[in-house]
Parts: C-alpha cells; structure tokens; sequence
C-alpha cells in the first residue's frame, strides 16, 4: 500500500524514447527529480556543462538520493530519481549515490552508500571503493558545514577536469540551514568566495607564497548552482 502511494507521488510524466537519452531534461521529468525544467530548471545548465563529456564520463558521485524520506512517520527507502537519468545521460559511467537515509536504489550501475556527508571517514571509503570521480554533485542536506566538509574529502578525488557542483545555493541565507546574511561564517557562498582565491594564476612575487598550486580552473556561478572545474 505505502509502495502504490510513492508510486503516485513518482510516476513518470512524460514517456520516454530511447533516442531522447541525451536530452537531460526529458530523463529528469522522465524520473521525476526537482532538477528538471518543471522545478529548479538545472538540467538546462547541466547539459551545457556536461553535453560535450556525456560518453567520456566514468564515474559520477551524487549526495543525495532524494525521494520521500518520511511517509506518515515511517523513514522510506524510495529515491534514485536523479541517479537513474544520470545512468542514462552518461551510458558509460558508473553512478554512486550516498544518502543519510538508507535507500533501495542499487541496480545497473547504480551503487549505493549510506552515510553522513559531513563524516570525512566514510567519503574517504566512499572513494577508496569507486574514485575517482568525474563528476561530484551535492544536493544532500544543504547545510553549509556538511557542503564544506564534503568539498575537503571529495575535491582531492576528482579527476583532473573533473566537474564538482553544489546545489540550492540560495538555502546558504536560511537560519533553517544554519546559513545567514551574506559573510556568515561556513555556508556554501562562503566556501565559493574562498575558492576564488584558489582559481586565480598568480605568481610567487605578488603574495609572498612560494609552493601554491592553485587546482580550480574555473568557476562558473549562477543564481542557485555552481559548477567548480579541476585542472586538466
Ligand atoms: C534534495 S534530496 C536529493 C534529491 C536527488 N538528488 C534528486 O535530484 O532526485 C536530499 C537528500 O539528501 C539526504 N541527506 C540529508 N542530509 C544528509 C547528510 N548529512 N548526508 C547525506 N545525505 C543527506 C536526504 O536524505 C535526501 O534524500
């Protein structure tokens, strides 16, 4: 009976061709995440970002698997919406979703992991087992001290040219979220001006620092999402 009622609230909306795989934004409504253009609208930018590297990707990490994590009280184990379309964009790659909450979404290359976000131990497993990635995304609890704690364990396991991205940035000044006007200490705005400093050339004279090796080639920042690319 629980099964029939997550089935309303996830049933697919729209049906899906086989051709239309590389249409991102068809797989986010086919599956239902709030990634699509009915929701937050990030699949517009998703596909900007990744068309060109859709057969090239190996290994994608998302926190978050999402679904209904409370029903009438009861934790669920329903999610995989966002891990499903990211197994059909990329046909090559191996799809990792880590939640807090268990979920019953392993299945063709998709793999599994529960645990907290903030715990760096278990993301250092996460890795050891399927790193490194191409592509890290963080749509878990969207508090600014477990995004910067997963930024510290994950960015080292992202391939050169790999594409870190955080979501839902605007929560960063919700009190909900511990985040707060702009320049409180910790939320995801902060952890991107920071990282600022990590993707301007310099060189040894203009700061006094001899061995900085800056490994953030660009950041590309829009209204609720960012896109952080590694050196190649
Ligand atoms: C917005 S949903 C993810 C939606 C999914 N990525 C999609 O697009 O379909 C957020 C998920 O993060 C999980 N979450 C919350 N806090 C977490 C934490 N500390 N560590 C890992 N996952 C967490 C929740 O259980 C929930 O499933």
């Amino acid at each position: 009976m629980l099964r029939q009622s997550w089935r309303r609230v996830t049933a697919p909306t729209v049906l899906l061709r086989a051709h239309r795989k590389s249409d991102l934004d068809a797989l986010a409504r086919h599956y239902g995440t709030d990634k699509s253009s009915q929701h937050h609208c990030y699949t517009r930018l998703y596909q900007r970002h990744f068309r060109t590297r859709r057969l090239a990707v190996r290994s994608v990490l998302e926190i978050g698997v999402g679904g209904i994590t409370s029903f009438e009280g009861f934790e669920t184990t329903a999610g995989g919406q966002s891990l499903r379309m990211w197994r059909d964009y990329f046909p090559n790659a191996q799809i990792v979703g880590v939640d807090i909450n268990e979920k019953d979404v392993r299945g063709t290359r998709i793999h599994f992991e529960r645990g907290d976000q903030s715990d760096s131990a278990f993301l250092q497993e996460v890795v050891r087992k399927y790193g490194p990635f191409d592509v890290v995304i963080d749509d878990g609890s969207h508090i600014g001290r477990h995004i910067n704690a997963s930024y510290a364990a994950l960015w080292p396991s992202l391939k050169p040219g790999g594409i870190y991205v955080v979501e839902d940035l605007p929560v960063a000044y919700h009190p909900r979220y511990e985040g707060g006007p702009p320049g409180t200490p910790g939320t995801a705005v902060e952890l991107i001006k920071a990282q600022v400093d990590n993707a301007i050339r310099r060189n040894e004279e203009s700061i006094g620092v001899v061995s900085f090796e800056p490994t953030v080639a660009a950041i590309h920042l829009y209204p609720e999402i960012v896109f952080f690319k590694k050196k190649a």
